[in-house]
Parts: structure tokens; sequence; C-alpha cells
């Protein structure tokens, strides 16, 4: 038995920080006598220079016939100006829809020795644990109409029953997992999109009694995630919303290098890291391999069913932490600052069995 990941490096720092989790499942492929097998697709800005298009029809036929695909990110400044077909931002917003991975999971998680690498006071993130998630493949990123007109430019944040009661099962069924409190955040006082996201989360509620449920703005939501981020265990939300929530949260844990990803939902599971493709910093060997990493363990877990070897990564990850190891980007002046195949290699040198 032969798991087919469809590997999807992309551009920037994609390709390295997804060549480290490939490395730490080849090394979980020996630890638990798994066999996965890779393979490597071009998407993004990397498609668009070899073939013209962003995403090609290889790449989406590979990721459907995959049991998951494992995906770095995109973006290149150079196709900044594009029209929308042409650029590579696209590319995994037509993949995600394609696939039908309209659950994002993206668990907000503070490594207890990153502590200091907080932007925010130890008081206020200690304990940090909080699951975003964010509603993918609707809302204000697909409605309809949209466009350019000569003076004008529309987007339309829409959302069907089934849309909203499909999402809102998916983030009910996590927090029943976990400490059983959910915050539903929509813009009711002033949308009518936001008025049935609520009635429908509420309606929804009464199948898991056993789970507390509050509701609250986003402009509230994006205060209290600052001013008292321990209140959050699930949160739920709309595209949009959910998009810009997830990257102030990752400041919660030090680094927006932290953050793994998980869409879900789908014919196969798509994972990747919530940080972009940084340019700036790519081919470098600095940046943080962590969040694609721990972006694997999701994979496995959600994916393929292998909780343990999940375990095992993610525990890799903590111990490697404990031991001092820091990417540049959690680098505060102590510790061991290790470069992005560093800190790949001393994960898999903490990868065990259970
Ligand atoms: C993310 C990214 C994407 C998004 C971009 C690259 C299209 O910001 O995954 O959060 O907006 O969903
Ligand atoms: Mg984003």
């Amino acid at each position: 038995m032969s798991f087919q990941i469809a590997v999807m490096p992309g551009d920037g720092i994609g390709p390295e920080v997804v060549e480290a989790a490939v490395r730490v499942l080849l090394k979980i492929g020996e630890i638990y006598e798994t066999s996965f097998s890779f393979k490597t697709h071009l998407i993004g800005g990397a498609a668009l220079k070899a073939h013209g298009v962003p995403l090609p029809q290889e790449t989406l036929d590979a990721a459907m016939q995959s049991d998951a695909v494992l995906l770095g990110a995109v973006g290149a400044p150079e196709f900044d100006g594009n029209p929308p077909e042409l650029k590579p931002e696209t590319a995994l917003l037509q993949l995600r829809k394609e696939l039908g991975a309209f659950a994002n999971l993206r668990p907000v998680f503070l490594h207890p020795p990153l502590v200091e690498a907080s932007a925010l006071k130890p008081e206020i993130v200690e304990g940090v644990d909080i699951l975003i998630v964010r509603e993918l493949t609707g809302g204000l990123y697909f409605g309809t109409p949209r466009g350019v007109e000569a003076n004008a430019a529309t987007n339309t944040m829409r959302y069907s029953t089934e849309e909203i009661q499909r999402i809102a099962n998916v983030a009910f069924r996590a927090a029943r997992k976990r400490r059983k409190k959910l915050h539903s955040i929509d813009k009711a006082n002033v949308l009518e999109v936001s008025q049935l996201w609520r009635k429908v989360v509420r309606q929804t509620a009464s199948d898991y009694p056993d789970v507390e449920l509050h509701h609250m703005y986003v402009d509230n939501c994006a205060m209290q995630l600052i001013a008292n981020p321990r209140q959050f265990d699930v949160i739920v939300t709309e595209n949009l919303f959910g998009d810009i929530l997830s990257d102030e949260a990752a400041m919660l844990t030090g680094s927006i290098g932290m953050l793994p990803s998980a869409s879900i939902g789908g014919r196969a599971g798509l994972y990747e890291p919530v940080h972009g493709s940084a340019p700036d910093i790519a081919g470098k060997d600095i940046a943080n391999p962590l969040a694609a990493i721990a972006s694997a363990a999701m994979l496995l877990r959600y994916s393929l069913e292998l909780d343990d070897a999940a375990a095992s990564i993610d525990r890799a990850i903590a111990a490697s932490l404990d031991a001092g190891y820091r990417t540049a980007d959690i680098y505060r002046g102590q510790g061991r600052l290790a470069g992005t195949t560093e800190m790949t290699t001393q994960v898999i040198s903490r990868l065990t069995r259970a």
C-alpha cells in the first residue's frame, strides 16, 4: 500500500519548505513502515513561467487523483500586474474550489518555549491554543457578480444556507473534540449575509448542545485576539474574515512561519503552510520549515488517518524547539539559530515511534 502525495512546491520559499516536509515524511515512512509516493507538479508562478497558465490541467488532474496534496506557496512579484486568470494566487483558489476543500483548519498553537518570541506579553499569550475554521470555497472570494468597470469594481459576499451549515458542522465537531467552545465570527450588525450566517449557525447548534456557542463581530474579534486570546477555543468564519484573522492570530505564536493548515471536505485534502512565498528570503536557506512540516502532520492525520505518525511529527517539532533550535523568524537572541535545512534535520532526528 502506497499513498499518492501530489507535491506542489510553487514559488519563493515554497520549494524549500516543501522539501523539508517531504524529508520528514520519508523518515516517517521508514519508522512506520508506510510507503509514500511523491510526484511533483507545477503551480503558481512556476507554472506560469513554464506553461503560461498558473494551474496546468496536469497539476489539477494529479491533485484530483491523489490521496493528498502538499503545497508550498504561490505568488511572485513579477506577476503582480497580471489579469486575474494569469495570477499565481488564482491557481490556489481554483485548486481549492475544484477539490471542494471548503473547510480550512488553521491551528494557532503557541509552543511554550516560544512565549518570548510572540509580539505580545507572555501573560497574554501563554497557553494560546486556538483552531480557526475558515470557510474556503465561498464568500467574498468567489461570490458573483464580480468584475471591473471603467470607474468601479465589484466583489460579492454570498453564502447559501447549505454552505454555512456544512462549515458550521465541521467547526462544532472540532469543538467537541477540544474544549467545547465555539466562536462564530460575522458582521451581522451590518451585512445581510452575516445575519443568515448567524441564523444558520444558531440552528446548527441545536445538534451540539454540549458545545458552548458565542457570536462575535469580526472587528471585535480582531481586538479580542490581541486583548484576551485565551478566551478562544474554536473560531468559525467566512473566507476573507478567516484570511485576515488567521494572519493576525499567527503573531500570537511568534511567527506566521509556525502556522500549518489543512483544507478538507473535498476529493483530496490540501495541506499548506499559512505563510506566503516570501520572495525576499527565497533560496537563502533561512525560511522556517515548521509550518510546512506541521502541515505534513495534518496530512497524515486528516487524509491518511495515521494519527500516531502525525503525533510523532508534532512531538519532534516541540522537542526541537525545547532543545533551543530557532529559525531567524523566531530567534530572539537565545538558543541556536538554525537554517531551513538544519531545523529540518533537527526535527527528523527527533522522530520516534510512540
Ligand atoms: C492564504 C493566502 C491566500 C488566500 C492567497 C495566497 C490567495 O493568503 O492562504 O491565507 O487569500 O487565501
Ligand atoms: Mg492569507
